[in-house]
């Protein structure tokens, strides 16, 4: 026996699931070099704009003077520094929790906080449509595993029903691939009905989502007690990297224990702590963001449903386009990237099959002359290409 990688490869090529890195040749923002052409870009996480702002590269720069460019060992060993320390402080403040905990990235946090709370004889349930790393999270855990109906209290409720030992319940905060945001109240009243804890990551919600960039707990104005463990991740609106969970003293002392992706890692360089300090200071502070951000969704919405495109249910940055056939979406980023415009195709396994789509996600530093411009390719794009030949 040998590995056959080449006919794995050629496989996913024969099914349009072939996946290139294009090549970056510019900071993030609106307007990119990519593969060597200028492209005005709508698939970034930089909800608002802070990824090449001058105030957080000046906190970096200086941050790196004082403390290096290493986090040189781990946190328990001697990796934990005061800018650590400083930055978990204010994530607790910023989400109103006791404690936070710096993770080096999101899928580490969540891989972290699921398999340190849950494993053999308990149970784990989770929206079908979480992100691969809370599923990830889920099967590594060794806890029994089950997957709800997206965003379907009623079928949570089913799965509670049928969980032994301790049951975490965990969802994305807004869904990564659909721009959706969970039902959180009706989720947290049936985990805690059955003694549940309710885990979300609000990758994608910190930042536009709550008057101050809170987040969708903020939007709910949930507390602790019905959203016990809570996770954010900081490469999206933060615009720097890494990631934290959120929660009680005693949680913040259970991943210290127990989370061996927090405890077997090197603690991230401490300039990127002092670039993220700044950066959430002005994510809380820099309400105009938000503010712009959502006249640049309505804007997107009314647009794109006058040509007549199918929108998912979102009022967040991520504002999917549906197409369904991979390879249809792939010949319409293409289209799209000849008139100068950059929108991924995201297909299957990111999403189920049949479900691709065009993820648009828009920015604060977006303007609306540039929105007018996406929405003028979209409109000759699907003009051009034509309906879907099952439905011509
Ligand atoms: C919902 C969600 N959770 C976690 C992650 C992983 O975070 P990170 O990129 O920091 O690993 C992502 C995407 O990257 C995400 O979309």
């Amino acid at each position: 026996m040998s590995f056959d990688l080449a006919a794995r490869l050629a496989a996913r090529r024969a099914e349009n699931l072939y996946r290139h890195r294009p090549l970056l040749d510019s900071p993030q923002g609106p307007e990119v070099v990519v593969d060597g052409q200028p492209l005005l870009a709508f698939c970034n996480n930089d909800y608002l704009g802070l990824a090449s702002h001058p105030q957080v590269i000046e906190a970096w720069r200086a941050g790196a003077t004082r403390w290096g460019v290493g986090g040189g060992a781990s946190h328990l060993v001697i990796g934990h520094s005061s800018p650590h320390h400083a930055l978990e402080e204010a994530l607790a403040d910023l989400t109103g929790r006791p404690r936070a905990l710096l993770f080096t990235t999101g899928y580490m946090a969540n891989l972290g906080a699921v398999t340190a709370l849950v494993g053999q004889g308990d149970t784990v349930l989770e929206d079908r449509l979480n992100h691969a790393s809370l599923l990830d999270a889920g099967l590594l855990s060794g806890a029994r595993f089950n997957r709800y109906l997206h965003n379907d209290a009623t079928s949570l409720a089913n799965r509670l029903e049928k969980a032994i030992g301790n049951t975490l319940v965990v969802t994305d905060g807004v869904f990564s691939m659909d721009g959706d945001i969970a039902d959180l109240p009706a989720l947290a009243r049936e985990a805690k009905a059955k003694g549940a804890w309710l885990m979300v990551d609000d990758a994608h919600g910190f930042g536009p989502l709550g008057a101050h960039g809170g987040g969708i707990v903020e939007h709910f104005g949930l507390s602790q007690d019905d959203v016990p463990v809570l996770v954010g991740t900081l490469g999206k609106a933060f615009g720097t990297a890494g990631a934290f969970v959120a929660g009680s003293d005693e949680l913040i002392e259970t991943l210290i224990q127990f989370a061996r992706p927090y405890i077997y890692t090197t603690s991230q360089p401490p300039a990127l702590a002092c670039a993220t300090l700044k950066s959430l200071e002005l994510l809380r502070s820099e309400h105009w963001r938000r503010e712009h951000l959502n006249t640049l969704i309505r804007q997107f919405r009314q647009g794109a449903e006058q040509i007549g495109l199918e929108l998912m249910d979102s009022f967040t940055p991520i504002q999917p386009i549906m197409i369904g056939d991979a390879g249809r979406a792939v010949r319409l980023s293409q289209m799209l990237r000849e008139r100068g415009l950059m929108v991924t195709a995201i297909r299957p396994p990111t999403v189920p099959a049949g479900s691709a789509r065009l993820r648009v996600t828009l920015s604060a530093a977006h303007s609306e002359g540039q929105v007018q411009l996406l929405l003028n390719g979209l409109a000759d794009c699907f003009q051009r290409l034509g309906p879907e030949p099952s439905h011509a």
